[in-house]
C-alpha cells in the first residue's frame, strides 16, 4: 500500500487537470514531459474542453485535423497512462483475493452443512453488517425466523441460544462477503489510478469486480428460495433451490479462478520479462506444435473439474449424499434401476420431453450417479495426463520441470479428492469430510490452473511485446506507469 500512495499522489492530479482544465496560461511540467515523449503530438494538443466549443466555427478540414489530433492524443495518453505490464504487487493482491474467496467458499459450505443459511430472513447490504444488539433485537430476529418454513417444519423446538449459533454462522458468511468486496474494489481502484495495471488487465479486474457484485445478488436470490411459502406444503423439504445453489457455487468458482489465474499470469509475465534470454528459450519450447495436444488437454481437464464440481453442487443441494451410501455399487448393482433414475415424478411436461434433464438435475439418485460418472471421468483424465507426461518421450523432453512438478500436484490432489468424496458418501456426509471434499475441489482446480500457467504460452499481446522488444528487463524495473514508463521503455528499446 505504501508503494501505491506516492504514485497515486502523482497520477491523480495529472489525470483531472488533463481532462477538465481549460487551456492553462503556463505550460505545466506534465505537458512538457508529454510533448517530449510524444513528438508527433501537436504543440498545443486539442484536449481542452474550451476547444471543443469552437469546433463548429472551423472549416471541415480544420475540424477533421482537430479530430485526428484529438484521437492521436487520446491514444498516446492511454498508452502512457497504462503500463505495458501489470506490476507484481497487483499479482500478489489478486492471489490474496483468491485465497479470500477460497476461505469464504469453504465457510459457505460449513454454513450450508450446519443448516444455518436460512437464519437471516432479510438482506440489508449496509445496515445488516452489524448483528442484533440487546435482547429485544434478538427477539425480533428470532420471530422473523419462526415464521419461516425451516423453523416450522424442521426446528420447531429451537431455543434462542441455538438460534444465535446459526445466526452468527450466516452473519459471518455475509460479513466475509462484504470483506471480499471491499478488499477487492478499493485496491483495484487504487492500483488502476496509480498506473500499476495494464489496460487489458484493468478490464479483467473490472470484470471480476462485477462478478463479486453478482455473487452478492445470487447469495440472496438463493436464500430467498428457501423462504418461499410453497415450502410449507406437506411433503416438501425446506431448503434452497439446488439451481440457485449451483449458480452461487459456480460464480464463486469462476471468481476464484479469474483471480487466481490472473494473479499467476501477472507474476509469470514479470518473471519472463525480467530475464528475456531465458524466457525466449522457455517460450521456444512451449511453442513446439508437438506440445499442443498436452496443452489442450490441460484446458479440457480444467473444464472437466469445473463441471464435476458443479454436479457435486447438485448432489449437495439435493442432499443426495444421504442415499446410496456405498461405493462403487449403488444398491443392488452398479447403477439404480432405470425407472428410478428416469422417474415420471420429476417430469412436468405431458409428453415427457423434460424427463431427462429434470431427473438429472432434480432426482437425487440420478444426480448422484452423474457426479460419480463425472468424477470417474475426471480422475481417469488425470491419470491419462500423468501417464502422457511421464511416458511420452516428446513430452518428457519438451515439458519444463515446473510443469512436471505441477502434474504430480494435480495427480496428488485428484487422488485426495476422490478419497474424500468416497469417504463423505460412506460416512453419510459428516461435516469435516464434506467440508474437506469441497475445499479439495478448489485445490484440484487451482493445481490444474497452475499447471496451465506453467505450460500454456502467454497471451498474444505479451508475446508481441516481447518480440518487438517493447518490454525488457529495464522497463520492468523502471515501470512506474504513465509517461515515465514510456520514457524508460523507449530509452531501453533505443539502446537495444
Ligand atoms: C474429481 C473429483 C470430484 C470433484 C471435483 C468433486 C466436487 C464436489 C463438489 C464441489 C461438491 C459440492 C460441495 C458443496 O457444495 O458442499 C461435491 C459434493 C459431493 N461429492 Fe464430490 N467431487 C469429486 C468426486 C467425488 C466422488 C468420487 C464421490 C463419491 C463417490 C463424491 C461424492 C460427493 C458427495 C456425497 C457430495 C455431497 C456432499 C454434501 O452434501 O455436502 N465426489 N463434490
Amino acid at each position: 500500500m505504501a508503494s501505491i500512495l506516492p504514485s497515486l499522489h502523482r497520477a491523480a492530479p495529472r489525470l483531472t487537470r488533463r481532462l477538465f482544465d481549460s487551456l492553462p496560461k503556463q505550460t505545466p511540467q506534465w505537458q512538457l514531459q508529454a510533448r517530449r515523449a510524444f513528438k508527433t503530438v501537436p504543440a498545443r494538443p486539442a484536449i481542452a474542453i474550451s476547444n471543443v466549443s469552437t469546433v463548429s466555427s472551423k472549416t471541415p478540414s480544420q475540424s477533421s485535423s482537430f479530430a485526428r489530433s484529438f484521437k492521436a492524443y487520446r491514444v498516446k495518453f492511454l498508452k502512457a497512462f497504462f503500463p505495458r505490464l501489470t506490476r507484481k504487487p497487483v499479482g500478489y493482491w489478486l492471489l490474496f483475493s483468491a485465497a479470500n474467496v477460497f476461505g469464504i467458499v469453504v465457510f459457505g459450505g460449513l454454513t450450508r452443512l450446519t443448516e444455518s443459511g436460512l437464519s437471516i430472513t432479510e438482506w440489508k447490504p449496509v445496515t445488516g453488517a452489524l448483528p442484533p444488539s440487546g435482547e429485544s433485537e434478538w427477539e425480533a430476529e428470532f420471530q422473523k425466523y419462526q415464521s419461516s418454513p425451516e423453523f416450522k417444519l424442521l426446528n420447531p423446538n429451537m431455543t434462542m441460544d441455538e438460534f444465535k449459533k446459526i445466526y452468527y454462522m450466516e452473519w459471518t458468511h455475509r460479513l466475509w462477503g462484504r470483506f471480499v468486496g471491499v478488499t477487492f474494489v478499493v485496491p483495484a481502484v487504487l492500483f488502476i489510478v496509480a498506473g500499476k495495471v495494464s489496460k487489458p488487465m484493468a478490464g479483467r479486474i473490472l470484470g471480476i469486480a462485477g462478478l463479486i457484485g453478482l455473487q452478492g445478488f445470487l447469495g440472496w436470490w438463493m436464500v430467498s428460495s428457501g423462504l418461499k411459502d410453497h415450502l410449507f406444503a406437506p411433503g416438501s423439504h425446506p431448503r434452497v433451490s439446488q439451481y440457485r445453489l449451483v449458480a452461487h457455487l459456480g460464480t464463486a468458482f469462476l471468481c476464484y479462478s479469474a483471480m487466481f489465474w490472473n494473479g499467476l499470469q501477472i507474476l509469470r509475465e514479470q518473471k519472463l520479462a525480467s530475464n528475456i534470454e531465458a524466457a525466449r528459450g522457455t517460450l521456444e519450447r512451449l511453442k513446439n506444435p508437438r506440445l499442443r495436444v498436452f496443452q489442450r488437454s490441460i484446458a479440457m481437464l480444467a473444464g472437466l473439474v469445473f463441471i464435476t464440481a458443479m454436479s457435486g453442487g447438485f448432489v449437495a443441494g439435493l442432499d443426495a449424499g444421504l442415499i446410496y451410501n456405498d461405493f462403487p455399487w449403488m444398491g443392488q448393482g452398479w447403477i439404480p434401476p432405470l425407472d428410478e433414475l428416469l422417474s415420471d415424478f420429476y417430469s412436468q411436461k405431458a409428453d415427457g420431453r423434460d424427463l431427462w434433464w429434470r431427473n438429472a438435475l432434480e432426482n437425487p439418485s440420478l444426480a448422484q450417479l452423474d457426479h460419480r460418472v463425472l468424477a470417474t471421468t475426471t480422475f481417469t483424465a488425470v491419470i491419462a495426463l500423468f501417464t502422457y507426461s511421464r511416458f511420452s518421450p516428446t513430452i518428457v523432453k519438451l515439458l519444463p520441470n515446473a510443469s512436471k512438478r505441477a502434474v504430480h500436484g494435480v495427480l496428488g490432489f485428484a487422488c485426495l479428492q476422490v478419497a474424500l468424496g468416497i469417504s463423505t458418501l460412506l460416512y453419510l456426509v459428516p461435516l469435516p469430510l464434506a467440508s474437506a471434499h469441497q475445499a479439495g475441489s478448489l485445490a484440484l482446480l487451482s493445481y490444474v490452473l497452475l499447471l496451465g500457467s506453467r505450460t500454456w504460452l502467454p497471451n498474444k499481446r505479451f508475446l508481441q511485446l516481447l518480440q518487438k522488444r517493447k518490454i525488457s528487463p529495464g522497463s520492468v524495473a523502471n515501470q512506474r506507469g504513465g509517461i515515465n514508463s514510456l520514457h524508460a521503455n523507449r530509452h531501453v528499446t533505443a539502446k537495444n
